[in-house]
């Protein structure tokens, strides 16, 4: 979609269709909103005078204008009350405006932030309105190849600001929003295609497109050299499936060259059948979004570099299928991990953790200055947490407290769950170093707990995403289906990340 800028007024704009945004029982109405009654003889405020529309949540009205102002028809929607405006509010409503205006075949959108309340800071205005059509519209259709004049989109989108001011403002927020939406594009796309379209080696081709930015560079290390670093624990997990595997690091610096890098670290399991401890039929095709993590992390290099944001961060992938083939790996195998720790695989659908084990200990090459991993890790954490909602956890408070901020700006929510000493016992082998699995309680804490053993000192936090990576139903601004979970969210944090004091 296109997306301009302009200084005018709505009055003057031709398009399909204005947005405008309505607050609940609010009986003066906006001077914006009031220009456009003006002109149209009042129908707006019949509407409100009426009780029709209250401007509640999410309620959406249609007027058309019969040639009274140049745009054709007026899409209002409800944000609520206005003293509850919040950010996640204000993408929501402008998305399920977008939604409409797209099943009404409309083609060209034109709207503006000038009703909205002065407490909430223009750019972050712009950029929810913005980021909220852009999310709200994403489709991902390349399989269809029916009926393709049948998928609608909107082509264009205006936003038009009143003085000089908001123009430089909403311009720059634009630009943002645009680079950050297309990431969580990537995102979405990436993790809706199936395994038979998504292996290691497809993944792996990603990464190598995203590496084609300035500052950017990919490096793919394959099985052999693997072999050579003592990844076994991620080599354990390929060995029942013909794909061959792949480790993936993306590399970006745009910060100063003693600041240590930021390592980003996403599971990326391209299909998760279970292996030999086979998960049951019924939803298995799910097991394609198992390397949501490792897209996340891809997209968040792809948004930081296109950003051109001052900080230096890395990601890595460590990507296999996990299948049941002959050289599988088994119930109750040992395997020497790259650390050099050895774990008894008592269950081959925990492979999650084993393969995100040797990405850990690599991460430690970089002498990070933190290490955030993402992973659909357990379905205990969607026991936990249900499926909007993140669990966190880790080791390092300031680095737990900057990601709650970031959760709480971006709406990629995330619940801090501990990880205590008292679990540890969960994961102790008979006659390994470590099992990877515990019994059935705590099963998102004691994944954590696993994965902890290969973090070293290095200040960690965990995200186990396994909920909000997929929905099943329609979300304000994520269309069911991949969410794209991660992008903004680690955006926003790195965004936030003063560059180390110079020492
Ligand atoms: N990829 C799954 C976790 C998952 C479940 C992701 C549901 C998304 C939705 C992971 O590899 C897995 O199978 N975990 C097991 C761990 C168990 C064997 C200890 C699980 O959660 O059942
Ligand atoms: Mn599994
Ligand atoms: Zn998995």
């Amino acid at each position: 979609m296109k997306i301009k800028v302009i200084k005018d007024s709505l009055l003057n704009i031709e398009v399909d269709t204005l947005i405008v945004s309505y607050f609940e029982d609010e009986k003066d109405m906006p001077p914006v909103i009031k220009a456009i009654d003006a002109k149209c003889g009042g129908i707006i405020k019949d509407m409100i005078d009426s009780g029709d529309f209250t401007g509640k949540l999410y309620e959406l009205s249609v007027h058309y204008t019969a040639k009274a102002l140049p745009a054709k028809r007026i899409v209002m929607v409800g944000l609520g009350k206005r003293t509850e405006l919040d950010l996640e509010k204000l993408r929501g409503g402008f998305s399920k405006a977008a939604q409409h205006v797209r099943s009404l075949k409309q083609k060209n959108v034109a709207t503006s932030i000038d009703p909205i309340p002065s407490d909430v800071p223009a750019d972050k205005a712009v950029e929810a309105v913005t980021e909220g059509i852009l999310l709200g519209l994403y489709q991902f259709t390349p399989y269809k190849t029916l009926d393709r004049d049948k998928i609608k989109d909107v082509e264009s989108l205006t936003i038009v600001c009143e003085d000089n001011k908001s123009y430089e403002i909403s311009k720059a927020a634009v630009k943002s929003s645009q680079i950050i939406a297309k990431a969580v594009y990537f995102v979405r796309d990436i993790v809706s295609r199936p395994g038979n379209n998504m292996t290691p080696t497809d993944l792996a081709n990603e990464a190598i497109k995203i590496a084609k930015r300035k500052n950017v560079k990919v490096t793919i290390i394959n099985a052999s050299e693997m072999k050579k670093m003592g990844m076994n624990a991620l080599l354990g997990v390929a060995r029942g499936s013909n794909e061959p595997p792949k480790f993936i690091i993306l590399e970006y610096y745009g910060g100063r060259k003693s600041d240590p890098a930021g390592v980003l670290v996403g599971k990326g399991i391209t299909f998760d059948s279970g292996g030999i401890s086979l998960k049951p039929a019924a939803k298995m095709d799910e097991m394609k979004t198992d390397m949501a993590g490792g897209a996340a992390v891809l997209g968040t290099i792809m948004a930081v570099a296109d950003l051109k944001l001052p900080v230096n961060v890395v990601a890595l992938v460590p990507a296999t299928e996990n299948l049941p083939g002959g050289r599988a790996l088994k119930p109750g195998d040992i395997l020497k991990s790259m650390s050099g720790q050895t774990i008894e695989v008592l269950n081959t659908d925990a492979e999650g953790r084993l393969i995100l084990a040797d990405a850990l200990s690599y991460a430690g090459k970089f002498k990070p200055a933190f290490i955030i991993d993402l992973a659909t890790l357990t379905g205990a954490c969607v026991v936990a947490l249900g499926n909007s909602v993140a669990g966190m956890m880790g080791t390092d408070d300031n680095l737990k407290e900057d990601i709650k901020k970031a959760a709480f700006a971006t709406g990629e929510k995330v619940w801090e769950l501990p990880i205590w000493e008292d679990y540890q016992d969960a994961i102790k082998s008979d006659i390994a170093d470590f099992k990877n699995v515990g019994n059935r309680d705590a099963g998102a804490i004691t994944a954590a707990v696993f994965l902890s053993q290969f973090v070293g000192d290095h200040p960690w936090v965990h995200l186990d995403i396994a909920g909000p990576a997929w929905s099943e139903k329609d979300r304000p601004y994520s269309p069911k289906g991949a969410s794209g979970i991660g992008v903004r969210l680690l955006v926003e944090f790195l965004r936030n990340r003063k560059p180390a004091a110079h020492k």
